[in-house]
């Protein structure tokens, strides 16, 4: 029987990895266990609760606004415990936080077989995403196993040099998650009724995310103050969850809680999330998996960056990059509420991220390994 440790930190690797960890925990031939490093606690419980999801091990390392090495050098202490406890011969890291590539940097100092599931996206600039540009070309360069979304993806690590018999091409997890939520979606929840309570159907809605660290501070003023003029419109209305970083919540609830088109809400359950982007009419977001699972529920995305790692996503015409310049936001969301060709033009693109099925076929892949 082959050890499998699965370890991830935050709301989406958890979001991403559970499909895999459900399919992992019934395979006979793998004896796998799930460590959380808790870089994210509020936002990762309610993915663990959602998915039914209990860690073997949790490291318990968020703390309010701890810096990046900080938080870096608490997961390479504490994850060689686990490594030594367990001894895994196959360590599972997903993406791009600094969870995924400080424990992929243990285990390959533990000499521990490294599998890194969506692979293989880059922007080839360390200043966007940052850090998670350099997160995720670290967890490359120590993985021996990778599992990428895409052809695109694919393509990145064969021109790094990245040896093509260890680079799999399975659509990305994330599309199995969201087909198992939207089956288990309880419409009776205290937070969805509230979010009833406040839509007007007769308006058009708009769902807003926010979370990048490039963004802080000018760039995040600037989106909100796109957000007031947008919200002044008396045919929209606006639903923003706003991400626990104290960086993002200072600005949002500032700029943001005096205007009564805009519901500003705690980060909702993935399961209230994924409903309310299916009553949305399109999306303002700087997040990578929200670019991933929009175009299956047909819904356009602007996203607040300047370059993106999803551009199959962008050239699908799913997704359009608008920044964070005020007139560019705004402009494009006058576009998307007043002109339908433009609309459906985005709405009904093709998802390039997978047909639910990626789970599975990382299964079948490690164990042929
Ligand atoms: C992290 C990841 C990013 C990912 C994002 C998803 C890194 C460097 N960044 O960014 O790649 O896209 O998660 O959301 O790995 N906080 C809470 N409760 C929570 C979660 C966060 O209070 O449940 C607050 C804490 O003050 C914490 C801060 O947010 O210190 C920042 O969390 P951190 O994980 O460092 O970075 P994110 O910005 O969330
Ligand atoms: N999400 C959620 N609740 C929210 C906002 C987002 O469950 O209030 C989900 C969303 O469906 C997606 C994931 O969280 O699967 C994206 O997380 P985030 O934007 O924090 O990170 P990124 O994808 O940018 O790494």
């Amino acid at each position: 029987m082959k050890n499998i440790l699965v370890v991830f930190g935050t709301r989406p690797e958890a979001i991403k990895m559970a499909p895999l960890v459900k399919v992992l925990l019934k395979t006979p031939e793998f004896k796998t266990k799930i460590c959380v490093t808790a870089q994210h606690r509020e936002m990762l419980d309610q993915v663990l609760d959602f998915f039914c999801i209990k860690p073997d091990y949790d490291l318990n390392l968020m703390k309010p606004n701890q810096t990046l090495n900080q938080l870096s050098s608490r997961i390479l202490t504490e994850i060689d415990e686990v490594l030594k406890d367990f001894k895994p011969e196959l360590v599972l890291v997903h993406g791009d936080t600094t969870t995924s590539s400080m424990v992929a940097l243990a285990s390959f100092h533990r000499g521990i077989k490294i599998g890194h599931i969506e692979a293989g996206l880059r922007t080839y600039d360390k200043s966007a995403p940052f850090p998670e540009e350099i997160n995720r070309q670290i967890t490359g360069r120590l993985a021996d196993l990778h599992f990428t979304p895409t052809e695109e993806t694919a393509k990145n690590l064969l021109n790094e040099g990245v040896d093509k018999n260890s680079i799999h091409i399975t659509g990305n997890t994330v599309i199995d998650a969201l087909f198992w939520g939207l089956k288990h979606v309880d419409e009776t929840r205290k937070d969805i009724k509230k979010i009833k309570n406040f839509i007007d159907f007769n308006k058009r809605l708009i769902v807003i995310t926010g979370h990048r660290r490039e963004n802080f501070g000018k760039k995040f003023i600037e989106l909100c103050d796109a957000l007031n003029q947008i919200a002044n419109r008396k045919d929209t209305q606006l639903i923003y969850p706003v991400h626990l970083n104290p960086n993002v919540q200072e600005v949002v609830y500032k700029k943001l809680s005096n205007n009564k088109n805009i519901l500003l809400i705690p980060p909702l359950d993935y399961e209230a999330f994924i409903w309310l982007l299916n009553q949305s009419n399109f999306i303002i977001t700087d997040s990578g998996g929200i670019q991933e699972e929009a175009p299956s529920l047909k819904k356009p995305v602007l996203v607040t960056r300047e370059v993106t790692e999803r551009k199959e996503a962008v050239k699908e015409g799913t997704v359009k990059l608008v920044g964070t310049d005020k007139e560019k936001i705004v402009n494009n969301a006058i576009l998307l509420l007043e002109n339908h060709k433009f609309y459906d033009y985005m709405a009904n693109a093709k998802n390039p991220y997978g047909d639910g099925n990626a789970a599975g076929k990382i299964k079948n892949i490690i164990l042929n390994d």
